[in-house]
């Protein structure tokens, strides 16, 4: 892997131009105003593999974004490694709160990340991460160091769900054979404390709509007669926690895998310093389930938020007016074994339940996913281990992550494959927030750790 590391350092500069044009394309697959561009990123992305040396790429049309899907064969008895990655952001408002413009990615130091940080929408999430493995394979094929076969698989519907990409694997099991999925999606620890993301959380996501009166109403005049939809959603959502904040949509645990008190204390050696979580969130304490650490609460515990909340008067000054619909966005954050479409019906069921008379309830279910973990004995994961000890110097410790990739535990049910998420973001990057950022220290660091994955996994399978 000499060549390899040498071909890197000696084309950082480069990594990093490339990574930063591919950044300047405002590639918002929620937004169809932004079609063009998210379009313009396939292409992109494909004519990057292409110039890596990669044989065959190809973009493969769905009936939304397409997938980018690229080979490179040494010899098909060797493992094949499938990389899974997007290259769709989300939408970058609101605008005014970036201190440099979403899409004119600059560097800029910070105290986390001293060396200097990439400022721009997908800059970690996930450009910069998926960009660290076209950097990766380019280094070891054209330094004659690859070691096994690759496969890419690049979507542009990732931050609106993957429909499409699920229907595409569905349909391509034997073009996608592979031995193990490589996907660098997620985060670390810390810069200095390594760790590899060992399950993340499903996803359940409704649209409520509360309707009371035929019209907006006037306050004075109805106020007192008639169900007000705000207030009637607003207390609806508030009864879903109980004052121990446990969800209190029946059945809404039943399927609820439990940790042993052995794997909670082996959870809870990760480093963890609530001070600092509050600082970094200018918050006096936390707040959450009783019964779990923080850390619990954020990975092996569902969860229950309102997105979004409308409904009436929100504009400057004071309307006196009862309107005649309320909304809320919910989402719900699920671990194993519950079943998203499960929650869905149970939410569903228990929100009208709860409805009073004198308004109508309407739930709409959006996109959902199943919760996966990554058992931490497999080949996949001792590679990975290996990888990071050999650049980072240190054993990586093994975390569940609390946000969701639903298209993992499809890989897993329709392909048959375990996933390795090497992620090497931070949470304090500000993914999906404004001031999105990736460290230089962590794009290069990836670039690095991703061909001693390449190798270890290659010579721990022979
Ligand atoms: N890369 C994130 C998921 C993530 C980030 C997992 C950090 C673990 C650590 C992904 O792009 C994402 O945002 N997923 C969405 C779900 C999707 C269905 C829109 C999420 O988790 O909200
Ligand atoms: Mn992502
Ligand atoms: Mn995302």
């Amino acid at each position: 892997m000499n060549q390899t590391q040498h071909f890197i350092a000696e084309n950082k500069q480069r990594f990093l131009d490339e990574l930063i044009e591919l950044l300047k394309i405002p590639s918002i697959s929620a937004d169809p105003s932004y079609s063009s561009s998210v379009h313009q990123t396939a292409d992109s992305v494909a004519d990057h593999l292409k110039s890596i040396g990669m044989h065959h790429v190809e973009i493969c049309q769905t009936a939304g974004y397409p997938i980018v899907y690229a080979e490179w064969t040494k010899e098909p008895s060797l493992p094949t490694i499938l990389v899974y990655g997007h290259y769709d952001v989300q939408p970058a408002d609101p605008l005014e709160l970036w201190t440099s413009p979403a899409f004119e990615p600059v560097i800029k130091r910070t105290e986390i990340h001293p060396e200097g940080a990439i400022f721009a929408r997908g800059a970690c999430d996930d450009k910069g991460q998926m960009f660290m493995h076209v950097k990766a394979v380019e280094a070891m094929i054209k330094s004659g160091e690859m070691p096994c076969n690759v496969k890419f698989m690049i979507e542009g519907e990732e931050e609106v769900g993957s429909e499409n990409l699920g229907i595409f694997v569905k349909e391509n099991v034997e073009k996608l054979k592979a031995d193990v999925i490589l996907v660098s999606d997620t985060g670390m620890l810390a810069n200095d404390t390594p760790s590899i993301t060992t399950g993340l959380r499903g996803l359940s996501y409704v649209e409520v709509e509360v309707t009371g009166p035929n019209r907006d109403l006037h306050s004075g005049l109805y106020g007192g007669c008639v169900a007000n939809p705000i207030n009637v959603l607003a207390k609806m959502v508030a009864s879903l926690h109980d004052e121990n904040m446990h969800i209190t949509i029946p059945g809404f645990y039943d399927k609820v895998v439990e940790l042993s008190d052995e794997e909670r204390a082996e959870m809870a050696k990760a480093p963890f310093s609530h001070e600092k979580y509050c600082k970094a969130l200018d918050m006096e304490d936390v707040y959450g389930e009783a019964g779990y650490s923080t850390m619990e609460r954020g990975s092996i515990r569902p969860t229950l938020d309102v997105n979004g909340i409308w409904g009436g008067y929100t504009g400057e000054g004071a309307k006196t007016v009862i309107a005649s619909k309320a909304y809320a966005k919910i989402s719900m954050r699920l671990v194993p074994d519950q079943d998203p479409n499960e929650i869905t019906k149970l939410f569903m069921d228990h929100f009208m339940a709860i409805a009073p008379k004198g308004v109508r309830v309407k739930v709409t279910p959006h996109h959902g996913g199943e919760a996966a973990v990554t058992p931490i004995d497999s080949i996949g994961y001792k590679a990975a281990a290996l990888a990071y000890e050999q650049t980072f110097g240190k054993r990586p410790i093994p975390v569940r992550s609390g946000g969701s990739i639903p298209i993992v535990a499809m890989f897993e049910k329709v392909l048959g494959l375990k996933t390795i998420l090497m992620g090497f973001g931070l949470d304090s990057d500000a993914i999906h927030s404004p001031n999105e950022h990736y460290g230089l220290f962590n794009y290069y660091k990836g670039i690095e750790t991703i061909p001693y994955f390449y190798a270890h996994y290659t010579e721990l399978t022979k």
